[in-house]
């Protein structure tokens, strides 16, 4: 039996760091509203001449690092991202290139702030289906560049920045503790197209637009979808929450991330939470989180952890893998 195992992880964040009080110099916001409700410190912004490529770049990177492989074994790129470098072709072509990986395929996914989950699933399926031996799966986002600097109701709430991980496919036995990914599960409802989209494209503006959302009712849809997304991955592993050692979840909202763990009834200290530091870093955010979870050395041989995001279409989906 064929599974996909997480062999390499990194993060890149830009220099600049935008603090709440920065914010409110020329907004009207405080660092205790933005704290109180999303639980957001701080965030880092791109530099002018930073693109998306650059960011997702450098923590491929550091994933290929991690991992220990050659960037010419890759044979699959696939790049989550919402704020391309330009319309066509797909960044991930350009990363592709800049790292020397040669042929095999490299295509974007747009999946707003699922993008991550949703490329993670793809890639776990390529693999397992065995049109591709090893895979490296970037979210990389430039939300700097969509965000209306006037609106307080969006702009203090995201950030920029890009993680990644390499899976490699494992040939194995069906020993059911074996490392890899056990699970993945993903929905979308276009019905909720409105609730949180950016209000310009190339086919209705010709401009690139600034994100708009209804934070309460994306708020409301977030908790109920990932708590049913993590049961049922967790479902579709055989496993239950008493198993869960780590929930990685889209980080958003330090709020939605407690009733999520509420509601699935899971220990606090087994979430992984970096929304404090990076704010909603959209595609981003997970492997980023990941890539700090295993940097502090807080993710161990054998554990089980639950990955899980949502964000525009609406998108959401979760996966599940030993580690
Ligand atoms: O990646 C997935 C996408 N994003 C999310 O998951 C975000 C989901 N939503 C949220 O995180 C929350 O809904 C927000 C953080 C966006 C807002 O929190 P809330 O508790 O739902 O606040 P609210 O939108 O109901 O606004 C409460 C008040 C309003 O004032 P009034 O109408 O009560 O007088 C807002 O105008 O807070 C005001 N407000 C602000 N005040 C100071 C909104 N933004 C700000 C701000 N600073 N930055």
């Amino acid at each position: 039996m064929i599974l996909s195992r997480i062999i390499g992880c990194g993060g890149y964040l830009p220099q600049k760091v935008l603090t709440n009080d920065d914010l409110s110099k020329n907004l009207d916001t405080s660092h205790d509203w933005i704290v109180g409700r999303s639980g957001i410190n701080q965030r880092h912004i791109a530099a002018d001449d930073e693109l998306t490529s650059d960011l997702g770049l450098a923590a491929a990177r550091n994933a290929i690092k991690d991992s220990g492989i050659s960037p010419q074994e890759i044979d699959l790129l696939i790049l989550a991202t919402s704020t391309p470098d330009n319309t066509f072709p797909a960044t991930a072509t350009k990363i592709q290139s800049k790292l020397g990986m040669g042929c095999g395929l490299a295509f974007d996914v747009q999946a707003v702030c699922a993008g991550f989950i949703c490329a993670f699933s793809i890639a776990n399926n390529f693999i397992k289906s065995g049109q591709a031996k090893t895979a490296l799966v970037i979210g990389a986002e430039t939300y700097s560049r969509i965000l209306d600097w006037k609106d307080r109701g969006t702009c203090v709430l995201f950030g920029d920045g890009a993680g990644a991980v390499i899976l490699r496919s494992e040939e194995g036995n069906d020993n059911k503790d074996r490392a890899g990914i056990l699970s993945t599960c993903m929905y979308s409802n276009g019905d909720y197209y409105k609730a949180l989209y950016v209000d310009g494209g190339v086919s209705t503006t010709q401009t690139a637009g600034y994100l708009r959302m209804e934070g309460r009712e994306v708020f409301k849809h977030a908790v109920e979808k990932l708590t049913s997304a993590a049961n049922e991955a967790l479902n579709l592993a055989s496993l239950n929450i008493e198993n869960v050692d780590w929930l990685i979840p889209h980080q958003a909202n330090l709020r939605i991330i407690d009733a999520i763990a509420k509601k699935l009834e899971l220990d606090k200290k087994k979430l992984i939470i970096t929304v404090d530091q990076h704010a909603n870093t959209s595609s981003a955010s997970i492997p980023l989180a990941l890539s700090a979870a295993i940097k502090d050395g807080r993710i161990n041989a054998g554990d089980i952890i639950v990955l899980e995001a949502i964000g525009g279409g609406l998108v959401w989906g979760a996966g599940v893998a030993r580690w």
